[in-house]
């Protein structure tokens, strides 16, 4: 297979998405063709969308409208739709969009070079949304690349078979699927032989990593595994769901050097009755043992969250829970979010949606809170020094990495140090979102 040209890739959506389009761009570079920064002179344009909340989906219909012209223009480019509202809407998109020629559902991204290839030549349109047992891009080794060449992805399983009463993943990307633990083992050495010094384990949950193989949760070992490959110097993994995380992985977390002290467990709610509804599987007291536990087994771990507000029936008091919930638990960080019905889901048709209006101001309420939170975080850190990871070069000669509690910090630096140094740097000032200081000599 080959084919010469320019694709442009546009991406929406979490980590997970940024990856899957990691190894589309791999696919297309294997087949001859070179990244483009425009779609409108791009022979291949590829839009791998995001349908967790309503607003990331819009982006799919609004992106399509713009390309049209484009593609009068130049009748042969081919216009691929590929992502979770892809998988879910396959029907919808085509009907709507005549210039979309390939929908590409979350379990085919590996026959998309072949597909393109088949449009190019038929000038067929095609959709491809079939789940399969066994996803073969899961076995696809981690390509490097992207604006932190020194950090990569590992995806360590697929899907989801929780089935939480707001989130659409299960039925866009399928039930939980994990990958072979010899797999990873020999994925990780070859991304470090390449200067690759921090991979980040990708899972909807990754605490069950393993259950479906048939062997019981092997989390931890996979940590333990990796942990002794040489060259890699940093782990971490996203995300974690309360219900599984286990004192196996705090007690991992703080006595592997590599693992880094970063735990994102999404809460959600801090009201029973609103996690119960939400089919969240655990109490608020139960979340609380946990972040004990993670507490005391690693002292100074960072622990961020996602928290939604306005979800069906919650009340003033339900939500007064959250803000408590805030400020007892005291997160790093947290991704808050407006609830957004997705179609298919239990929350969908629930009774007593919350108005728009309210949801707003409930966000607004949450940002005041956590923005204090994160901020008093930040200011205690000044005048200590903390180890980073050089990622990068930012603006004004600045450099850029992350502490191991996943802190943005800027630095100024005068002695050349090259990317994927780990550095000592002293933190003068801590902002709202991130942290300025200098190296410390
Ligand atoms: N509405 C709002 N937020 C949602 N999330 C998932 N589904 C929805 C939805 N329907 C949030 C959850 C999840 C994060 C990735 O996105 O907080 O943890
Ligand atoms: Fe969605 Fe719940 Fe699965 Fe997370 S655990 S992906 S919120 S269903």
């Amino acid at each position: 297979m080959s084919l010469s040209g320019k694709y442009f890739l546009e991406t929406y959506g979490c980590q997970m998405n940024e990856h899957d389009s990691e190894k589309m761009c791999e696919l297309m570079e294997q087949l001859g063709m070179e990244s483009g920064d425009s779609a409108d002179n791009a022979d291949v344009v590829i839009i791998n969308t995001c349908a967790i909340r309503e607003k990331a989906e819009h982006k799919v219909h609004s992106s399509l409208g713009k390309i049209k012209n484009a593609k009068l223009k130049n009748p042969d480019m081919v216009i691929v739709v590929a992502g979770c509202v892809a998988q879910q809407q396959h029907y919808e998109l085509s009907k709507k969009f005549h210039h979309l020629d390939l929908v590409l559902g979350t379990h085919n991204i590996s026959e998309l070079p072949e597909l393109v290839e088949k449009i190019r030549k038929d000038r067929q349109r095609v959709i491809r949304v079939d789940f399969s047992e066994d996803i073969s891009s899961l076995h696809m080794l981690a390509p490097k690349r992207g604006p932190r060449p020194i950090c990569s992805y590992v995806t360590i399983m697929q899907g989801c078979s929780n089935f939480c009463a707001y989130c659409v993943v299960p039925y866009t990307r399928g039930r939980e699927q994990s990958r072979n633990l010899g797999e990873i083992l020999e994925e990780v050495p070859q991304l470090c032989s390449k200067g690759v010094k921090e991979i980040t384990l990708l899972g909807q949950n990754v605490n069950a990593y393993g259950k479906d193989l048939g062997n019981g949760n092997r989390f931890t070992e996979l940590l333990e595994e990796l942990s002794r490959i040489p060259g890699l110097d940093r782990i971490r993994f996203t995300t974690s769901h309360p219900r599984d995380f286990d004192a196996s992985v705090a007690t991992a977390l703080g006595s592997l050097d590599k693992v880094c002290e970063h735990v994102h467990l999404p809460l959600q709610s801090g009201s029973d009755r609103i996690l119960s509804s939400m089919r969240r599987g655990y109490s608020f007291s139960e979340y609380l043992d946990k972040i004990d536990i993670l507490r005391s087994e690693a002292p100074g771990c960072s622990i961020t969250t996602d928290i939604i507000v306005g979800f069906p029936g919650e009340s003033d008091d339900d939500f007064k829970s959250t803000l408590t919930a805030l400020e007892q638990i005291r997160f790093d960080q947290i991704f808050s979010f407006k609830f957004s019905s997705r179609p298919g889901t239990k929350a969908e048709h629930m009774a007593d949606q919350i108005p728009e209006e309210v949801k707003k101001g409930r966000l607004a309420e949450v940002h005041t809170i956590q923005d204090r939170i994160t901020q008093g975080y930040h200011k205690q850190l000044e005048g200590s020094v903390l180890e980073v990871l050089l990622e990068g070069h930012g603006r004004q000669n600045q450099l850029y990495g992350r502490t191991r509690t996943n802190k943005i910090v800027n630095f100024n630096d005068n002695a050349g140090y090259p990317v994927g140094a780990i550095v000592q740097v002293k933190i003068l000032r801590g902002l709202n979102h991130s942290l300025f200081g200098e190296i410390a000599y």
